[in-house]
């Protein structure tokens, strides 16, 4: 196994080698700049977006769909602004652009970037159930999470797309599609450290709020996340495994699908709440995908 100096070293170079590919775009940076300024206005953010019209019909549509629930359609990013406050608006931003980076064809029969978007937008999708039925709150944060915790991927199949072909044929499906191995053992040997450990480095790259790079950095291992941030982690670690088991798209990086003791208890979740969640996730999966898919 990699040492502590040697995992840096390959991490600083996988960022260092994706940064012309895996940029978001421009404007994402700079609206998470400004949104993290407490001077800024919504004003601000209105002049910002306005630069870019996709953007701005991509918000709007995200807005008026049941996502928000808001009453009657809103036309105009500055009314949406005020409707939902910079933080949701940014992260709308965020997601749309974040579509645009798992693009890439298939690169094993068992992987694409599509089926990682697949079941990250599950993963979103039900982490953002579980922050609204457990009454959390930050449901657009907890999307988010969802949507970017196994992004460690991506940075993968752009840094070094063979050694993730060695990684996934020794996971591989069996005929359940269960994986064959584990995945994390197989990164770590292979590349000398996990897409848990490439995604982060990729959100503090990004300038993410924290929350977010520990839901990269700890969604498979949420009892080791900092305090702070440990209700996110175990959302997200929950909402992976509803997606997995609803068999949204890549999920071979879980030997199961079991959700701890430990989390049921961090989140007051219950089993009745729980089915009620895997009872509403497949309408509002099909929002979602519609949205951003
Ligand atoms: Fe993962
Ligand atoms: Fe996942």
């Amino acid at each position: 196994m990699a040492t502590d100096v040697q995992q840096e070293q390959i991490v600083k170079e996988a960022i260092g080698q994706i940064n012309h590919i895996a940029t978001l775009p421009e404007i994402t940076l700079k609206i998470i700049e400004l949104v993290e300024d407490p001077s800024s206005t919504a004003q601000d953010l209105h002049k910002l977006i306005s630069i870019d019209p996709a953007l701005c019909s991509r918000v709007l549509k995200v807005v008026n769909s049941s996502f928000y629930g808001l009453p009657g359609q809103i036309a105009a990013i500055n009314r949406a602004i005020v409707m939902l406050g910079l933080n949701a608006v940014k992260n709308i931003a965020i997601a749309a652009s974040l579509a645009k980076l798992f693009r890439g064809g298939q690169i094993t029969p068992y992987f694409a970037a599509r089926d990682l978007w697949d079941h990250s937008i599950g993963c979103a999708t039900a982490t953002k159930l579980l922050a609204e039925k457990l009454g959390f709150g930050l449901t657009d944060e907890a999307f988010l999470a969802g949507l970017i915790h196994d992004i460690g991927m991506m940075v993968e199949m752009q840094y070094d797309r063979n050694k993730l072909i060695d990684v996934l044929d020794k996971v591989k499906p069996d005929s359940e599609g269960m994986p064959t191995g584990n995945m994390l053992e197989a990164e770590e040997e292979i590349f000398g450290v996990s897409h848990e450990v490439f995604g982060s480095a990729l959100c503090e790259r990004w300038k993410f709020p924290k929350t977010l790079t520990s839901v990269t950095r700890f969604h498979h291992t949420p009892e080791e996340a900092p305090e702070e941030h440990r209700t996110m982690v175990y959302l997200v670690h929950v909402g992976d495994r509803i997606a997995a088991d609803h068999g949204c798209g890549f999920r071979l990086d879980l030997p199961d699908t079991k959700i701890s003791p430990a989390a049921f208890d961090k989140l007051g979740l219950t089993p009745q709440k729980l089915d009620e969640i895997r009872e509403e996730f497949p309408a509002m999966l099909e929002n979602m995908s519609d949205l951003l898919g």
